[in-house]
C-alpha cells in the first residue's frame, strides 16, 4: 500500500517508516520539521536502503495536501503530526488546538475530496484521564483530560468517530499509545527531544550521558509498590509494527477500530532507574521531589484486543528497550546534527 505519514519524520513516524518499508509498503512523508530533523531521512536510508519520498510542509496547507493526493495514489494515511508537550499545551492552548485539531480537520476534508477513505490516528492513553482500576481496556470512559494536549487528542478521536458514522465506508483506526521508549536497534534513529526532556527515559539517558546533573523523581508517596509512578513502557519498534499490522488487518474494513498499544506490564520510576543502571553500567543519580501536577499513580494497558483482532503483541522487554535507548544516546550525543541532508 502507498501510505502517507503526516509527522513521518518524528520519533514514532520514522520508526514506522522503517517497518512499513520492511513489510513491502511505500511510505510517503509529510512533515514541517517543527520537531524533527531532515537528517532522519538519510538515517532511514542507511537502515533500509531506501530514501523515502518527502513533502516538506504543514498538514494545515490545503494546497500542499491537494498536490500530494494528486501526485500519489494514497491508500491510507497515518496521522502522527501533532504538538505533544503537555506543559507547553497549558501555556499555549490555541497553538495546540490549531495545530492538532485544525490540522486534523483540514487533513480529513482533503482526504474526503481526494477519495482516500482510510486513516490511522495517533491517540494516547491520556484520553482515559485517571481511571479507577487497572489495566485499562478500550471500553473505559474517555474525555476526563487534564490539559489541552490531552483534550486535543480526545477531540480528534470524537471528530473521527462522528465522521466515520456519517461516511460509513471509511476505515478509521484509533491507536491509543501507552509510553513509547527505546530506539531502532541499529542506533541510527531515536528520540531527540527539544531542550530539556519532559519524559522519563530521555531524561534518564541524558543524566547518564552527563548532560544533566541528576534525575528528579516526581513523588515517592504514590500508592504503588515502591511509592513511585507506574507506567506501561513499550518499545517504539513494537509500536511501529502495531501500525503496520493495524493497516494490514483493518485498513480495508469499514468502521471505527480502536486499540490500546501497550505491553500490559507496569514499571515504576525506580524500576526504570535500576534496570537502566544494570543494563548499561551507568549511574543515574536521583533525588525525590514533589509529585508533578496532573500525574497519576499508575497507568497500564489491557492489550488483549489488539492481540485478538490484529494478531499483534509487543515482543520486546524492558531491558531491550533501555539498551536500545542508551545505544542511540551514546552513538548520537547530538541527535541528528552533524550531517548534511541530501534530497532524493
Ligand atoms: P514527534 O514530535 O517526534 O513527531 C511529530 C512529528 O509531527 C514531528 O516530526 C513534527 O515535526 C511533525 N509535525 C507537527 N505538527 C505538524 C504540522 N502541523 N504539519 C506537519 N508536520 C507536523 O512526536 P512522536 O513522539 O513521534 O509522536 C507522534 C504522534 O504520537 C503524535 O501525534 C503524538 O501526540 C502521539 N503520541 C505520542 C506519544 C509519545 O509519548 N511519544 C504518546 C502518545 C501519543
Ligand atoms: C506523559 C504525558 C502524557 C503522554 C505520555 C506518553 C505529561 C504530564 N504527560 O505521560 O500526556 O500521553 O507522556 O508519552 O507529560 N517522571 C519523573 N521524572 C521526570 C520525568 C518523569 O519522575 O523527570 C515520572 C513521572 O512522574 C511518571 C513517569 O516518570 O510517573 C513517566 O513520566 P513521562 O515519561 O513524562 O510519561 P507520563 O507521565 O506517563
Amino acid at each position: 500500500m502507498n501510505i502517507l505519514l503526516t509527522g513521518g519524520a518524528g520519533f514514532i513516524g520514522a520508526h514506522t517508516v522503517v517497518e512499513l518499508l520492511n513489510a513491502g509498503h511505500t511510505p510517503i512523508i509529510l512533515d514541517n520539521f517543527c520537531n524533527a530533523h531532515p537528517n532522519v531521512l538519510t538515517r532511514i536510508k542507511m537502515i533500509t536502503g531506501v530514501l523515502p519520498k518527502l513533502y516538506q510542509g504543514d498538514v494545515r496547507d490545503r494546497e500542499l495536501l491537494k498536490r500530494i493526493f494528486n501526485e500519489n495514489k494514497i491508500d491510507s494515511v497515518i496521522h502522527f503530526a501533532a504538538l505533544k508537550a503537555v506543559g507547553e499545551s497549558v501555556a499555549q492552548p490555541l497553538r495546540y488546538y490549531d495545530n492538532n485539531v485544525s490540522g486534523s480537520l483540514i487533513l480529513l476534508e482533503e482526504m474526503q475530496q481526494a477519495g482516500v477513505k482510510s486513516i490511522v490516528f495517533s491517540s494516547s492513553a491520556t484520553v482515559y484521564g485517571e481511571p479507577k482500576t487497572m489495566p485499562i481496556n478500550e471500553n473505559f470512559p474517555t474525555g476526563a483530560t487534564t490539559n489541552p494536549y490531552g483534550t486535543s487528542k480526545h477531540m480528534m478521536e470524537r471528530i473521527m468517530m462522528d465522521m466515520q458514522r456519517a461516511q460509513p465506508d471509511w476505515s478509521v483506526i484509533i491507536l491509543r499509545y501507552f509510553n513509547p521508549i527505546g530506539a531502532h536497534a541499529s542506533g541510527k534513529i531515536g528520540e531527540q527531544p527539544n531542550g530539556i526532556p519532559n519524559n522519563l527515559l530521555p531524561y534518564v539517558t541524558q543524566v547518564a550521558a552527563g548532560k544533566l546533573k541528576e534525575l528528579s523523581i516526581f513523588g515517592n508517596d504514590y500508592p504503588t509498590a515502591d511509592g513511585t509512578g507506574v507506567r506501561d513502557y513499550i518499545h517504539v519498534v513494537d509500536l511501529a509494527q502495531g501500525h503496520v499490522q493495524a493497516l494490514n488487518v483493518k485498513a480495508r474494513e469499514a468502521g471505527t477500530h480502536i486499540y490500546n498499544l501497550g505491553t500490559g506490564k507496569g514499571y515504576s520510576v525506580l524500576d526504570i532507574v535500576q534496570t537502566f543502571e544494570r543494563e548499561t553500567g551507568q549511574r543515574v543519580p536521583y533525588v525525590f521531589k514533589e509529585r508533578r501536577a496532573g500525574d497519576i499513580a499508575e497507568c497500564y494497558a489491557d492489550p488483549q484486543k489488539a492481540w485478538r483482532e490484529l494478531n499483534w503483541q509487543a515482543k520486546r522487554q524492558l531491558p531491550e528497550m533501555i539498551r536500545d535507548a542508551w545505544h542511540w544516546q551514546k552513538n548520537n550525543p547530538n541527535g541528528y546534527e552533524n550531517e548534511t541532508f541530501q534530497a532524493a
